[in-house]
């Protein structure tokens, strides 16, 4: 068992031995309270390609002074594009453990920090999450998918993401410190279905690193480290799928690139005398994964100008002084 102290407040690790026979905490004492950890993530995965964007996050995650402190900034861009892997390639980069935290619309303040969990003794045990997990390790902390999440549960997170670097557990009473090496980011989906994260906590969550689809060589360079054993000429009709795709600003990404594949490379497998040719099963596997819309990727494209078109231009001045068929009108 080992002892530490952090200022006056008195903390302690136990020790417990795991399976695979290595030593690591499983809870920590923090203020008097017995927090059960989180386990960290066991692997974690290689960036491929555009390393610009890689360096962008370690920069944030650098101090260059006793003073300095880390910053935590949002990774923003299209769903499947790669932004939860580029947050923990770079844990793995920075050889830090790492931890998950997804978020969803009703993630509740205690979720993000210590919930608690009715023992079989009777007893009242706290589970600290994995973001405050990796606060009390010194880990990295991805918060997947931020802009999921309610304002209530962001407002438990402003004092961790200013010089304060600490959170306040309401249900265990008590505070806690994020460690000197403790790193977070937060992704963010360009897409619909999310709440507004408030301005006082997207200023603290900067910059913003906006990702894009990646170039022609890196997307086949993904595909091909995910999927070694894919057949070359299945491996090239995606990227020229997903490459015209990017071209016409449609939202198709790696991930769905990675599922055609495996689903075209499986129904090969099943039945390898099959008569269709490899192309006509590569046609299938679109149509299963994205839908008979995606086979035609120009026509989706004009369909999506043309909704776009139709909706009604956003009001002008003069809108509020003048009917529309006032000859006045300045738009007129
Ligand atoms: N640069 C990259 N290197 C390795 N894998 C990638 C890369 N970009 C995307 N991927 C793969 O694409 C899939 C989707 O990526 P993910 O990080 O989950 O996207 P997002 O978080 O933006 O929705 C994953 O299987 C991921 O491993
Ligand atoms: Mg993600």
């Amino acid at each position: 068992m080992l002892r530490f102290t952090h200022g006056d407040r008195f903390i302690f690790s136990i020790r417990m031995t795991n399976p695979s026979g290595s030593t690591a905490a499983r809870s920590q004492v923090v203020d008097g309270v017995t927090l059960r950890l989180a386990p960290a993530l066991a692997s974690t995965p290689e960036w491929i390609g555009e390393k610009e964007i890689l360096k962008q996050l370690l920069a944030c995650w650098l101090t260059v002074d006793a003073k300095d402190l880390p910053l935590s900034p949002r990774v923003t861009g299209h769903p499947g594009i790669g932004k939860t892997t580029l947050a923990m390639a770079a844990a793995r980069e920075r050889k830090q453990a790492l931890y998950i935290f997804q978020c969803t619309a009703d993630t509740r303040p205690e979720d993000l920090l210590v919930t608690p969990v009715l023992a079989e003794s009777g007893t009242i045990a706290y589970h600290a999450s994995p973001l405050v997990t990796a606060m009390l390790r010194g880990g990295v902390c991805v918060l997947d998918e931020g802009n999921r999440m309610n304002e209530k549960s962001w407002a438990s997170l402003a004092p961790l993401l200013d010089h304060r670097r600490c959170v306040e557990s309401i249900v265990a009473g008590i505070q806690i410190y994020a460690h000197d090496a403790f790193r977070c980011c937060v992704t963010m989906n360009e897409d619909a279905s999310t709440y507004e994260v408030p301005d006082y906590i997207l200023s603290r969550l900067q910059p913003t690193l906006q990702m894009g689809f990646p170039r022609k060589e890196d997307e086949l360079a993904i595909l091909r480290y995910h999927l070694p054993f894919a057949p070359d000429d299945l491996l090239v009709l995606t990227v020229q799928f997903l490459q015209e795709a990017h071209r016409l600003n449609l939202e198709f990404s790696v991930r769905d690139g990675l599922h055609v594949l495996q689903y075209a490379i499986k129904r090969l497998a099943l039945d390898p005398a099959h008569p269709l040719a490899k192309d006509q099963i590569w046609r299938e596997a679109v149509l299963k994964v994205l839908g008979e819309e995606a086979l035609d990727l120009q026509s989706l494209s004009r369909r999506r100008a043309r909704a776009l078109g139709d909706q009604p231009l956003p009001q002008g001045l003069g809108d509020f002084f003048f009917e529309s068929d006032d000859p006045l009108h300045p738009d007129k």
